[in-house]
């Protein structure tokens, strides 16, 4: 697909790239999202950046939408340095008109929409006790509505373009709950039941809606939280080694599924849930020190 003409208003000078995305510089590349074009929200930092590398990477144009506009700006001109197409849009995904404005720009500045990451999340803990009705409301709106503001003005676009692949970057804690993370917890299981709810209203428009759990990363955002909370590198250290695969589970590790989901190769895949979490939402019994069939 050729690149359509740049609107400078949408994203401006950030957008411009010496090179397209084949020539991903020093990188072996696939093109398994060739031509596409994808909003990722939450893609300054962490999983969502990694994510956005990714795709950009195998081909894809990214709109890379979040609240933090100097990470974004970095982590945008860092894909272009590397030969990508991508451009930041500052986003606050707790508002709908914002939302909407960073479809827009993918579809102002790249032509088409295929593919929706929901990435951007906010995880504080609290337990039921300790949850204020503000944090609950903003837990419920970062988690949970953005998604929906999101996916709201994604699929008129994708159903225009003849489909689409959404990707609800979920969490075990939607599925099986955390008593620290009660409002975290509760605005996951709703992105999960949003998601089967889109994928059966959509799939006749061939729109893919799918779930995806990344297990437990240590991103700066986590590791932080859980510095916070006491725990050492050493402690870190010792819960991945604890976990049935042996380690936590990266960035790459969830972008690779992302990837997939994304592209074309998972075209009969909808109202899944692609657990990356080496299994621990899905093992029987867990103990600690190790687990048990
Ligand atoms: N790290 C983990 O172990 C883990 C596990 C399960 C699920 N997740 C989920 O993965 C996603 C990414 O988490 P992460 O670990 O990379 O966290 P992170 O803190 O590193 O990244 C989150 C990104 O979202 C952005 N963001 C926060 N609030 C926003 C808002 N209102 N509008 C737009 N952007 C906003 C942040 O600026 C940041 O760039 C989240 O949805 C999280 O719930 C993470």
């Amino acid at each position: 697909m050729s690149l359509p003409q740049v609107v400078e208003e949408t994203c401006g000078d950030s957008l411009h790239s010496s090179r397209g995305p084949q020539h991903t510089r020093g990188k072996l590349m696939t093109g398994r999202v060739s031509g596409k074009v994808a909003v990722i929200t939450g893609a300054a930092k962490g999983i969502g950046r990694g994510c956005a590398e990714m795709l950009a990477r195998e081909g894809a144009s990214v709109v890379l939408a979040d609240i933090d506009a100097e990470a974004g700006e970095r982590a945008a001109s860092a894909i272009r340095a590397a030969g990508g197409m991508a451009c930041f849009v500052s986003t606050d995904v707790v508002h709908e008109d914002q939302c909407a404005a960073a479809i827009d720009a993918a579809v102002k500045t790249f032509g088409r929409l295929d593919v929706l990451v929901n990435n951007a999340g906010w995880f504080p803990r609290a337990t039921l006790e300790e949850t204020t009705s503000e944090l609950w409301d903003r837990v419920l709106a970062v988690n949970l509505r953005g998604a929906f503001y999101c996916c709201k003005y994604a699929v008129p676009h994708m159903r225009g373009g003849g489909g689409g692949s959404i990707v609800n970057v979920g969490s075990s804690n939607g599925i099986q709950g955390l008593p620290n993370l009660m409002a975290y917890a509760s605005a996951k299981g709703g992105l999960l039941s949003l998601t089967r709810t889109l994928a059966g209203a959509y799939a006749r428009d061939r729109i893919r809606v799918n779930y995806l759990i990344p297990g437990w990363i240590l991103t700066e955002t986590e590791i932080a939280l859980q510095t916070s909370r006491g725990l050492s590198e050493e402690d870190l250290r010792q819960a991945g080694a604890g976990l049935p695969l042996g380690r936590h589970q990266t960035v790459k590790d969830v972008a690779y599924a992302v990837l997939y989901l994304a592209s074309d190769e998972s075209s009969q895949v909808t109202a899944a849930v692609l657990n990356v979490d080496a299994g621990v939402t899905q093992l029987p019994v867990h103990r600690e020190g190790g687990y048990v069939g």
